[in-house]
């Protein structure tokens, strides 16, 4: 599938079929995501692969909205001993984020359905998260990735609206051309 074309076919997918989703399918899924453009290239990231049952289901309890059936998931981490310091140190929330969209984006060119549920910054799941899979302290869950068969295929779409889209400066609503 082509790039543009698959962009827009990423929409979030909430139902799966009842079939398993192979670990090296979820390896190249994580080698996708570690294509990701990072800052200062310090690649700050680390992927949590689940497939076990019992661990998905304790996931889905945990997780408030994503109690959907997926077979497979992907936890995206931020690893602090690798961030950049001061200010630039929240980089990596752009850096596992741009690594997450990898996921999704890489879910649609396997003939995957996927769905991004997140974690980071809302502190009561990124502890329920971290308790689950027992992460360190310097391993911070950005958000999880549900990965499965599709069993739905929401349509490919756009949401630009003409008042988002600005061309040489930021033009007032009412001005826009269309996007
Ligand atoms: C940071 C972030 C957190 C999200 N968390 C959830 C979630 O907890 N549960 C869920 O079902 N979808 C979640 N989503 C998916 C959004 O609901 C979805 O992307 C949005 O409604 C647009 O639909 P689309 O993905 O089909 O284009 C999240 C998306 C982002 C970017």
């Amino acid at each position: 599938m082509e790039v543009c074309e698959a962009i827009y076919a990423r929409r979030s997918v909430r139902k799966f079929l009842d079939r398993p989703v192979e670990r090296e399918t979820l390896r190249e899924l994580c080698r996708l995501a570690a294509a990701a453009p990072s800052a200062v290239n310090r690649c700050p990231w680390e992927f949590i692969a689940v497939t076990d049952g019992v661990v998905m289901d304790q996931l889905r309890a945990c997780m408030n909205y994503g109690k959907y059936n997926a077979p497979a998931a992907i936890v995206v981490c931020g690893n602090m001993h690798r961030a950049l310091e001061g200010t630039a140190r929240m980089y990596w929330v752009q850096d596992a984020s741009a690594a997450m969209e990898n996921i999704l984006l890489g879910a649609i060119g396997l003939g995957l359905g996927s769905v991004w549920l997140g974690c980071y910054p809302m502190e009561h799941q990124v502890q329920v998260v971290s308790d689950l899979l027992s992460l360190p302290e310097h391993i911070i869950p950005l958000g999880i990735a549900y990965i499965g068969y599709p069993a739905e295929q929401p349509a490919p779409r756009t949401q630009l609206e003409a008042c988002q889209l600005h061309f040489e400066g930021y033009t007032p609503a009412g001005q826009e051309e269309p996007a």
